[in-house]
């Protein structure tokens, strides 16, 4: 995917949605089909610890379902970087990218398969609340990456039941 190219377009869905701390050439709202975001990954090393893990997102495939993100234009050389801090489970797959508005381009997506250690799986949405509310790392409050997550999600204007119904469950759990 790089080969010949000054610079490769990642896909984010999570964290890079809101927290985008390294440099960039561009920045679009876009959209990959056939996947749903789903809190099935565990954080031990950023939003919980070995004992007490938190939970982030993670794609799994879903048939007709689309996942709106956001997506970074980057140099080689900062996706190596990237890829570095980003590992703990996760993988570097290709991916169509389709921008808001129109267009689409082959990119990169970082996505935690069931068969990573850190991977959780399913649980009730109230049972991730749960967990979330609790969970503390070095990154910070795992309630705090769900949270920001979610006004990330609102502010591009796309709305994600799952991310909002933990985000319910969790205004409940803290009330
Ligand atoms: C994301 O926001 O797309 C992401 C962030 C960290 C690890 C994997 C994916």
């Amino acid at each position: 995917l790089f080969d010949g190219h000054h610079s490769v377009w990642l896909f984010g869905y999570g964290s890079l949605i809101w927290k985008a701390d390294f440099p960039f050439l561009e920045r679009r709202p876009a959209s990959i089909a056939g996947w749903v975001r789903r809190f099935w990954q565990g954080s031990h090393d950023h939003r919980g610890t070995p004992e007490a893990p938190g939970r982030v997102v993670t794609l799994v495939p879903q048939e007709g379902a689309t996942c709106h993100g956001m997506a970074y234009l980057v140099t080689p050389e900062e996706f190596a970087h990237l890829d570095h801090r980003e590992k703990n489970g996760y993988l570097r797959v290709p991916i169509d990218i389709v921008f808001d508005g129109g267009g689409s381009v082959l990119g990169l997506v970082y996505i935690a398969r069931q068969d990573n250690a850190a991977f959780l799986g399913a649980a009730p949405e109230r049972d991730i609340a749960r967990q979330i509310a609790t969970a503390h790392g070095p990154s910070g409050p795992n309630a705090d990456y769900l949270l920001h997550l979610a006004q990330a999600l609102r502010e591009l204007g796309h709305e994600d039941e799952h991310v909002f119904a933990i985000e319910a469950h969790l205004a409940r759990t803290a009330g």
